[in-house]
């Protein structure tokens, strides 16, 4: 991200470092993950040390220091859902895409992720596709779930690009 589209977004978040997790939310929204080289132009522009900015983007598991796919998929992998087959879920997710949790595929389509508990226990097991929850899942609905995504042109990235136009 140049210096100018971080200015934009500094004048809509604000300048005060206690808006830096809005500022990181957008930056990671707009480029799928933080680069490093933004974070550097942040911490000039905001003049907070780049060591706080850093530790701001490491602390939080919504954000991300590599390049991320187009789709995240995530599995619960919670109590609650473990016991109802979790494991077994991303097993198949991980056959499906050829990669494991914290790995993005090749191709740059999907990032897998693994989580313990999103507040939805009672529709376990959990696998989120790009913010939506499908519920009660199982090896068998896996291929179907991911299926939706395959062909979409269009990921997050694209999605929130659009909004700032
Ligand atoms: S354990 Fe999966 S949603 Fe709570």
């Amino acid at each position: 991200m140049d210096m100018q589209a971080l200015n934009t977004l500094v004048e809509k978040c604000g300048e005060d470092h206690t808006a830096t997790i809005a500022l990181l939310q957008e930056i990671q929204a707009a480029e799928g993950y933080l680069p490093r080289k933004t974070l550097q132009r942040l911490s000039q522009r905001l003049k907070l040390p780049l060591s706080r900015v850093y530790g701001l983007a490491t602390f939080y598991r919504s954000f991300s220091m590599t390049p991320t796919g187009r789709h995240r998929v995530c599995v619960c992998l919670g109590t609650a859902c473990h016991v109802r087959g979790a494991p077994s879920v991303l097993g198949e997710v991980e056959r499906q895409l050829g990669v494991g949790p914290g790995e993005t595929t090749k191709d740059m389509q999907f990032t897998l992720e693994s989580v313990n508990c999103v507040g939805a226990c009672a529709m376990g097991p959990i696998v989120i596709v790009d913010g939506k929850y499908h519920g009660q899942m199982s090896p068998g609905k896996v291929k179907k779930c991911l299926k939706g995504q395959e062909k979409t042109q269009k990921g997050p990235k694209d999605e929130k690009a659009q909004v700032g136009r």
